[in-house]
């Protein structure tokens, strides 16, 4: 069973609280928001009870977990040798969507790592996140609180449909705000290195520690083993359309209409009056898609349809971030125009 607790995500309530620290504490397992997604977390420190978020997920071994921490005094029991880069990152940027890869303390459970000599850290901005982490006195690692594969989960509803009898308890907050999981940045070396496009732009952290390696190398991608699996995936095939007009995307939803039912999400409204078309409207911003988009296709997936098309937007800012998860989602993309 899957206890669900309603809690405020502004002043989340002591008890509540208090009861999901102690599932912690004893080795279980307990999805909450964090200001990106949802997470599904466990005592770091704990390699059973870490062990536990691999199976209820049905994560793949090699990819390593975040770990969440609420206090800059926390970091030391999770990593070593944090150099003066990381430092500034971690004065400018925490609480927030920042994770930070860096040299691993042996004090962590080793699946956490996936047998890397790093580990991937970050303090979340949400009351919930850290008043659970506070409360449990240990670090918390977790990866998104979806089923391996999934998009994402960016309500309590989402997860319960994932996860629901797998895990012990959910602390609901509300929707989460950006909808987009964290940049992840590895500090481990020298060379800062962008794991994953997020929130926390290129241009953000070059601001405060200078130059930083845009898209990550074949050898870097080894590095951090959770970007090469297929992700963010609906059950239904997703075609991406890059730079499409009115008429390309038209004509796309039409094809696919002759042989069943169409999801599309995008900023061009299509004018389709067919009942095995379904429209989600979002505007051309990187917030809107972002706090949106996972939930849409999950959404769209419940009418089964024969292929969601997305239609992407400008790379620019957090663009990037929200292109980079709708090409993994993808299994098909057409550049156009
Ligand atoms: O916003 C987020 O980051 C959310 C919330 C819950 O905090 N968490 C999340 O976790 O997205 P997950 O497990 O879905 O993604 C973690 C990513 C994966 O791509 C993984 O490979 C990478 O971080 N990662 C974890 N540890 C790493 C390490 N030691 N070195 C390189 N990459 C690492
Ligand atoms: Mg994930």
């Amino acid at each position: 069973m899957t206890e669900v607790l309603q809690l405020d995500p502004e002043c989340p309530q002591h008890k509540a609280i208090e009861r999901a620290a102690a599932i912690i504490q004893t080795g279980g397992l307990v999805a909450f928001p964090t200001e990106t997604v949802y997470g599904l977390g466990a005592d770091a420190m704990n390699e059973t009870a870490v062990r536990r978020i691999f199976e209820a997920k049905g994560r793949p071994p090699d990819n390593p977990l975040i770990v969440h921490i609420a206090s800059r005094g926390m970091l030391d029991l999770v990593a070593n040798d944090i150099s003066e880069k990381a430092e500034r990152l971690v004065k400018k940027f925490w609480p927030g969507p920042l994770t930070l890869v860096l040299p691993r303390n042996s004090q962590i459970a080793p699946s956490v790592s996936a047998g890397l000599r790093t580990v991937a850290v970050r303090m979340p901005k949400n009351e919930i996140a850290l008043g659970l982490i506070r409360a449990s006195a240990t670090p918390i690692a977790a990866p998104s609180a979806n089923a391996s594969g999934r998009p994402s989960p960016t309500s309590a509803s989402h997860v319960l449909d994932d996860l629901g009898g797998r895990i012990d308890m959910i602390l609901d907050g509300g929707t989460t705000d950006i909808g987009i999981e964290s940049t992840v940045l590895d500090v481990s070396s020298d060379a800062p290195a962008i794991l994953r496009p997020g929130w926390i732009t290129r241009e953000m952290l070059s601001e405060v520690i200078g130059p930083v390696d845009r898209s990550a190398s074949a050898e870097e991608l080894r590095r951090s083993p959770g970007t090469l699996h297929r992700h963010y995936s609906p059950r239904a095939r997703v075609v991406l359309i890059e730079r499409g007009s009115l008429k390309r995307i038209e004509q796309l939803c039409r094809e696919h209409l002759k042989q069943g039912s169409v999801g599309y999400i995008g900023h061009t409204p299509v004018d389709i009056d067919d009942e095995s078309f379904h429209y989600i409207p979002l505007r051309e911003r990187a917030d809107d898609y972002g706090s949106s988009i996972y939930a849409s296709l999950r959404e769209l997936d419940q009418t089964s349809p024969r292929v969601i098309i997305v239609e992407g937007i400008s790379e620019e800012g957090e663009g990037a971030a929200v292109m980079d998860r709708l090409r993994r989602a993808a299994s098909e993309v057409i550049v156009n125009d």
